[in-house]
């Protein structure tokens, strides 16, 4: 097997200049901030968003120019294995978004606040939120928000704190519907997704996240708001798209509907693993043994015969 780095590819043709930037030298680009993201979306330049759980991955996805990296409250079923993004625990949460900062120290890092741990009290919703900037080194937290958190978030917005404001579908009050769904499919519930984002907005959000809407509620809200506005199926118009990461990389079994996997590492994953038992139980050698020097083997093999 050939120990050389992997090639680039050549999509380096069509990246962003700051991208062609890492690629080319092989240094790390120019950090990404909530800035460059303004920037990006005021001159109708799309930036890209993953939801990742680890240093590694983050560090890839970094070399790849994603801009923003979520340690999502997805953990939860991605990598814990549990029902519902709500069994989130806060301690892993922060845990999770250090590390994707340290893997990928010049991108964005957007922590997802865990389910109950911005409701209780806008005090203690501050704390957990200013641990995530501290602990957890996030560029930004993200809420599951409505109008009614507006002062939440203006709270957060004085102390400093950067919101992106979850609108739309909102996984963690799944269980008031009975499950994950869509959202703003009745010209009632569309428009209420709308006066949530322009109340989020005027509190002070910097950026907007809608889950799951049809294409127009996200049109509507781009032409109401000026803050970026990150899409998950919610249609091509967003300033920017995320999807976790695994179901880009074809890990998951059951991808969303608006889920394009663009990788099939599942399968790739299941080939090298089977080659693995494979080669064990063939009694193979894998990567370069230990060696004792000739001297060292000769006193071992004589203190063997004592
Ligand atoms: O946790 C998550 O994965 C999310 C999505 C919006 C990407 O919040």
């Amino acid at each position: 097997m050939s120990l050389e780095r992997p090639a680039m590819g050549n999509s380096a043709a069509r990246a962003p200049a700051e991208v062609r930037e890492l690629k080319s030298n092989g240094t790390a680009r120019k950090p990404v901030t909530i800035r460059t993201l303004r920037q990006m979306a005021d001159r109708g330049e799309p930036f890209s968003c993953l939801a990742c759980y680890d240093a590694i991955t983050a560090r890839w996805l970094e070399r790849a120019g994603v801009h923003v990296l979520l340690a999502g409250d997805s953990a939860a079923e991605i990598v814990l294995g549990l029902p519902r993004t709500i069994h989130m625990p806060m301690e892993l949460s922060i845990w999770l978004t250090a590390a994707l900062k340290r893997g990928a120290p010049n991108t964005v890092v957007m922590a997802d606040m865990p389910f109950l741990s911005y409701h209780a009290s806008e005090d203690e919703a501050l704390k957990n939120a200013g641990r995530f900037m501290t602990e957890g080194l996030a560029d930004t937290v993200k809420l599951e928000a409505d109008a009614s958190f507006a002062p939440l978030v203006a709270r957060f917005t004085r102390a400093g704190i950067p919101v992106c404001a979850h609108v739309g579908s909102l996984p963690q009050r799944s269980a008031m519907r009975g499950g994950y769904g869509s959202a703003g499919r009745t010209a009632e519930e569309a428009r209420k997704i709308i006066d949530d984002a322009i109340a989020l907005e005027q509190a002070g959000a910097v950026m907007t996240l809608v889950e799951a809407v049809p294409d127009q509620v996200a049109q509507a809200i781009i032409e109401r708001t000026e803050i970026p506005l990150i899409g998950i199926g919610a249609g091509p118009a967003c300033h920017a798209q995320i999807l976790v990461v695994h179901d880009l990389l074809g890990l998951t079994d059951h991808a969303p509907r608006f889920a394009t996997p663009l990788a099939s590492m599942g399968e790739s994953i299941q080939g090298a693993a089977t080659d693995w038992v494979a080669s064990v139980s063939a009694r193979k050698r894998g990567g370069r043994p230990y060696e004792m020097s000739e001297s060292e083997a000769q006193a071992f093999a004589a203190s063997l015969a004592q």
